[in-house]
């Protein structure tokens, strides 16, 4: 196909605006798949993504559309995931293409990851079609809506489309304004090759399989491919389309979106943002926009059971494999022994990796709560990044402490506000923006600690505004505040493990609110067992745990023999995610204690 015929688009969306549903849709009608064979959702093929019901990673699709003014297109759409945390990959699938649909409940509105990706979208200089999905709901608003969107955005909504991915209403249109709204690509055949890569996967028999869209030039089958960020030469084995399923091709020309195969031995090697050059004819200038996924959150990973260690290690070597952004290290803790520091783009990111752990790989893990990563200069004048708040050196060994900041943007309806701004206020924040929209709805602007942000801010936000309010952040730079180390003693043994930094002014409170929470959460032993929070060697709370006074056998009246059993299995049950410190066994949720104290 001539590249006037090409449109290569992504939608837009906010969680369960119905972004899956209308690509289904759009596949379905271009007889992309049919009917049939038809599996709901054909874009989100994770399990773990159907189950939670957002799109994590992103994939592509070739659709051939024959156009009312009878010629033939082609239309990639390439697809994005939905999450903060995967704003970069988001960045770089969004820079592949010319247009983008901005996908809006029509009975909810704009959200504040549409916005964020609207304007992830605008730097790109994406054309953008809105389209107003759902209007089959009785309570569907598109005047409303589309005024909230001009109000927002400034983006013209007089041509909005009205459509319901459901009931397959306005899917001829929104083609038809692919067609004639989003730009072609840029004719840049005879250029040298530049493609951008915008996603990859690990597969165990042929290598990375690696997603990208041709910018300049042309690829073939067996070239010689340099990729210029990672400086890796490789030889193409395998080169296609996504029809959505893989169908292999000779060639591929600027303005195509396709896939190959390399022998890549991890993603890794072939990172999302990077560019694909030929070996022998190598572009002067890399495209714009690479960058390497940073970690933000980091939590500490230890086997419940000492001997699962080596297979820890083996998981996560796999999964690294296929999540380029997953950082891992050894780390042997005086309380937990053997066990690996992992550091995480974010905290959906860091779930979606522990889940994996435990379910595919069936591990029992003890996770530490979560923690940012601090900016320390020392009294020497060295600069330290800490993201393990036992690592903190020591008052008189330090300078200063810088704290990573973010600007978080919320919607939230009207009657929400004041909830909203207490719980900024109660983490820290500092006060930056507030604007009404449309009818009762509201835009919130704080910027806080990314620390109180990844202490379950997500869950109060969504429960103080009964799920009605919408976050996005993003990182604004690092800030000097008077931290401390707040160390936990557990029977006399200090817990390297439970050791967290804190803002002074919130340590006494902090230290007696997880010391009651660790009473409650730890089972009473055979003796007694007192708890400590500590700054330095100034003890600031203290509680203790009574000793058990029965067995719990004495529980089971006159013998009777399957009770007993009963018993004794819960018992070894509740043990699984146990760990025994000192004499002390101490359960998985005692490690997350900090996140429940509100
Ligand atoms: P993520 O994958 O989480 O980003 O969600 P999504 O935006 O892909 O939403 P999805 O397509 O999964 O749709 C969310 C819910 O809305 C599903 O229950 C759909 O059946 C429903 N839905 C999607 N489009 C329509 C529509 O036009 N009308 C109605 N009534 N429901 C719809």
């Amino acid at each position: 196909v001539p590249v006037s015929r090409i449109r290569n688009f992504s939608i837009i969306a906010h969680i369960d605006h119905g972004k899956s549903t209308l690509a289904d849709r759009l596949l379905q009608s271009t007889g992309t798949v049919e009917d049939r064979q038809m599996k709901e959702q054909f874009l989100d093929n994770m399990d773990l993504e159907r189950e939670r019901g957002i799109t994590i990673k992103l994939q592509a699709a070739r659709m051939n559309y024959t156009a009312k003014d009878g010629e033939q297109y082609v239309l990639n759409l390439i697809d994005t995931p939905g999450h903060v945390d995967f704003s970069y990959e988001v960045s770089r699938s969004l820079a592949a293409c010319e247009g983008a649909l901005l996908v809006v409940d029509a009975s909810q509105g704009v959200e504040a990851q549409t916005l964020a990706n609207v304007y992830l979208a605008l730097e790109n200089n994406l054309e953008i079609i809105p389209v107003l999905n759902k209007i089959d709901l009785p309570g569907a608003e598109p005047d409303r809506v589309k005024g909230e969107i001009e109000e927002i955005i400034g983006l013209d909504c007089s041509g909005a489309i009205l459509a319901s991915a459901k009931e397959g209403i306005g899917i001829d249109e929104i083609l038809e304004s692919i067609v004639h709204l989003v730009p072609p690509p840029q004719d840049t055949v005879s250029e040298r090759l530049r493609a951008l890569i915008f996603d990859s996967y690990y597969d165990s028999y042929r290598g990375v399989i690696v997603y990208f869209r041709v910018m300049d030039g042309t690829v073939k089958k067996g070239d010689r491919i340099r990729l210029m960020a990672s400086g890796t030469e490789y030889e193409i084995d395998e080169l296609g389309v996504l029809c959505p399923t893989q169908k292999q091709v000779n060639e591929l020309h600027a303005g195509e979106v396709g896939y190959l195969a390399a022998a890549i031995k991890a993603v890794e090697d072939a990172r999302v943002g990077d560019t694909i050059t030929l070996a022998k004819a190598q572009a002067a200038q890399p495209l714009p926009g690479y960058t390497e996924a940073k970690p933000m959150v980091f939590c500490g990973m230890f086997p419940t059971d000492a001997d699962q260690y080596p297979d820890l290690r083996e998981a996560l070597e796999k999964l690294k494999l296929n999540d380029a952004a997953l950082h891992y290290e050894p780390e042997t803790s005086s309380a937990m022994g053997f066990g690996f520091r992992c550091g995480f783009l974010g905290l959906l990111h860091m779930e979606i990796v522990q889940e994996r752990l435990e379910r595919e790989y069936d591990l029992d893990l003890i996770i530490t709560a979560p923690s940012v990563v601090y900016r320390v200069i020392t009294n020497k004048g060295e600069e330290l990044y800490i993201d393990n708040p036992s690592h903190l050196p020591a008052p008189n060994e330090r300078e200063k402490i810088e704290e990573p900041y973010v600007k978080v943007d919320m919607i939230t309806p009207e009657t929400y506000v004041g909830t909203l701004m207490e719980l900024c206020q109660n983490r820290r924040g500092i006060f930056k923006d507030m604007k009404y929209l449309t009818q009762g709805r509201t835009t919130v602007t704080y910027e806080l600690p990314l620390a109180e942000v990844v202490t379950d801010f997500f869950d109060q936000m969504k429960s103080r505004t009964r799920g009605y309010a919408s976050m996005e952040y993003h990182l604004i730079g690092y800030q000097e505040n008077p931290l401390v180390k707040l160390d936990i003693m557990i029977n006399g043994d200090p817990v390297d493990a439970l050791a967290m930094i804190v803002h002074r002014d919130k340590a006494y409170g902090v230290g007696r609110a997880l010391t009651e929470k660790l009473k409650e959460l730890i089972p009473r032993h055979q003796f007694k067992i007192p708890l400590q929070a500590s700054i330095g060697s100034k003890v600031i709370a203290s509680e203790q745990i009574p000793a058990l006074r029965k067995d719990v056998l004495a529980k089971c009246y006159g013998g009777d023999i399957s009770r007993k059993k009963k018993l004794l299995q819960k018992q070894a049950k509740g043990k699984k995610r146990m760990k025994s410190i000192g004499t002390v066994d101490v359960p998985q949720s005692a490690f997350m204690a900090v996140l429940r104290l509100d």
